[in-house]
């Protein structure tokens, strides 16, 4: 197994209710280390360009509205088969198909509103570690 690295967002639903540590905690019991992370207040325009792979899906706006709502913190994890093991953690997409005990399934409000964003590949993930931090900032 590889040790890799995945870019997590925990999203304003979960800022809102100061969720951070809690999720942050799933992710540190399930082995997974947060090499880097801070707090961002991203635009619209950030948050559309950041989700530019779904402009043509009809909850596009509402995403991007939603992801520049209110604070996000954004974070690198590390570990072993980190990017499935991280999807793993969050759970499905919409929390009323996540298992018991993932993130999703113990804070999401709904599909939209679901708490957390882990990356889907090896590319995304390199994709979307280098849209938020510079190499200087990942402390493995
Ligand atoms: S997945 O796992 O990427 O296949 O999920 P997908 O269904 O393609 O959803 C991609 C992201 O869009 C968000 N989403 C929505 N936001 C608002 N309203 C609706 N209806 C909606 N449906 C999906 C979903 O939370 C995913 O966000 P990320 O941050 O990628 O997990």
């Amino acid at each position: 197994m590889a040790t890799e690295r995945t870019l997590s967002i925990i999203k304003p639903d979960a800022t809102n209710r100061n969720l951070t540590g809690k999720i942050n905690a799933k992710f540190e019991d399930a082995g997974l280390r947060i090499i880097a992370q801070k707090r961002i207040h991203l635009t619209p325009a950030q948050a559309g360009q950041f989700y530019e792979v779904h402009k043509e899906r009809p909850f596009y706006s509402e995403l991007c509205e939603f992801m520049a709502s209110a604070p996000v913190v954004v974070q690198v994890l590390e570990g072993e088969n980190a990017i499935a093991k991280n999807r793993e953690v969050m759970g499905a997409t919409n929390p009323a198909n996540a298992d018991e005990g993932t993130i999703r399934k113990e804070f999401a409000l709904s599909v939209g509103e679901n708490s957390v964003h882990g990356s889907d590949a090896p590319e995304t993930a390199a994709q979307e570690i280098a849209f938020f931090f510079s190499g200087l900032e990942l402390v493995g």
